[in-house]
């Protein structure tokens, strides 16, 4: 028997940041398919306008937006709410990784800010963005990509490692602020994913990175399957979560796996 698809995004809007490639390119693709207007804000103009492109124009747009600065997050907030008249959905999304200097002693402060700048300011920025047209309609969910890295040490750079800690943070605290508006706000924090991000940090292919540790044999994270996720957090099935952090991270931050008696 066939069954039928159902929208679980219809009539609603988001923007999602970084959306131009790799997890934000399939979040935005996924809200799209379950009826979302979405607008695309990142920096890459010409792949972003591409995704916009093969989404159509009546279900995806683009803002060219920086979330370190200020001025362009308002912009994008304001131009949803202009172009399609509110907005439902903030996904904080863009991200980048940094160099991948473990040495403390050799890391420029300028590096580390550049990192924390684009992942917690960024997150702070977007948040507070949606929360200013958010809170008059008295509803609203804002998700911020973290990372794995929020909740364990060193799998990536310290200011990625403290940039994602501190999304957590940060929307532990704006859940608390913005409950009583009906707003929600969670993080979902992937395991290793091969975009462009994660293939150049860790100087992976396709292949390398689908190598590492999951308790879960066999199976291979996909941006689709990040997006799924961002999916259940935007949609009205999770009405009654928030402050989350959702590991999409086949259980590799429960176990040590060199201290563990399962084979
Ligand atoms: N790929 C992984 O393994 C992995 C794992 C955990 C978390 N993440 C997180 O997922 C998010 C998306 O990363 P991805 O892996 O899809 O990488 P990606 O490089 O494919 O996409 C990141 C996007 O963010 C955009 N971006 C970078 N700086 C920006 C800025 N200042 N303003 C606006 N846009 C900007 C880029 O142009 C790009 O389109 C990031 O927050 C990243 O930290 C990724």
């Amino acid at each position: 028997m066939a069954s039928t698809f159902i929208r679980r995004l219809e009539g609603k809007v988001a923007i999602i940041t970084g959306a131009a490639s790799g997890i934000g390119e399939a979040t935005a693709r996924l809200f799209c398919k379950h009826g979302a207007k979405v607008l695309i804000a990142d920096i890459k103009d010409d792949l972003g306008e591409k995704v916009c492109k093969e989404l159509g124009q009546s279900s995806a747009s683009f803002v060219h937006c920086d979330v370190t600065e200020e001025s362009d997050v308002e912009t994008a907030v304001n131009t949803a709410v202009a172009k399609f008249g509110k907005l439902d959905i903030m996904h904080n999304n863009a991200g980048i990784v940094g160099i991948a200097n473990p040495n403390i002693l050799e890391i420029e402060k300028s590096e580390f800010e550049k990192v924390i700048n684009v992942n917690l300011v960024g997150a702070f920025l977007g948040s507070k963005h949606a929360a200013r047209v958010m809170i008059p309609n008295r509803c609203g969910n804002i998700i911020t990509t973290a990372s794995i890295c929020s909740k364990i040490g060193g799998s990536a750079s310290h200011a990625y490692t403290s940039s994602k800690h501190g999304v957590v943070g940060l929307t532990r605290n704006i859940a608390v602020e913005l409950g009583k508006y009906g707003i929600r706000v969670n993080c979902v924090s992937p395991h290793l994913v091969a975009t462009p991000l994660a293939k150049d940090f860790f100087k992976l292919d396709e292949e390398g990175c689908h190598g590492v540790y999951s308790v879960l044999k066999g199976v291979v994270l996909k941006p689709e399957n990040v997006a799924e996720a961002a999916l259940f957090l935007a949609s009205d099935e999770s009405n009654y979560v928030s402050g989350h952090n959702l590991l999409v991270d086949g259980g590799f931050t429960i176990v040590n796996p060199k201290f563990c008696m399962f084979e």
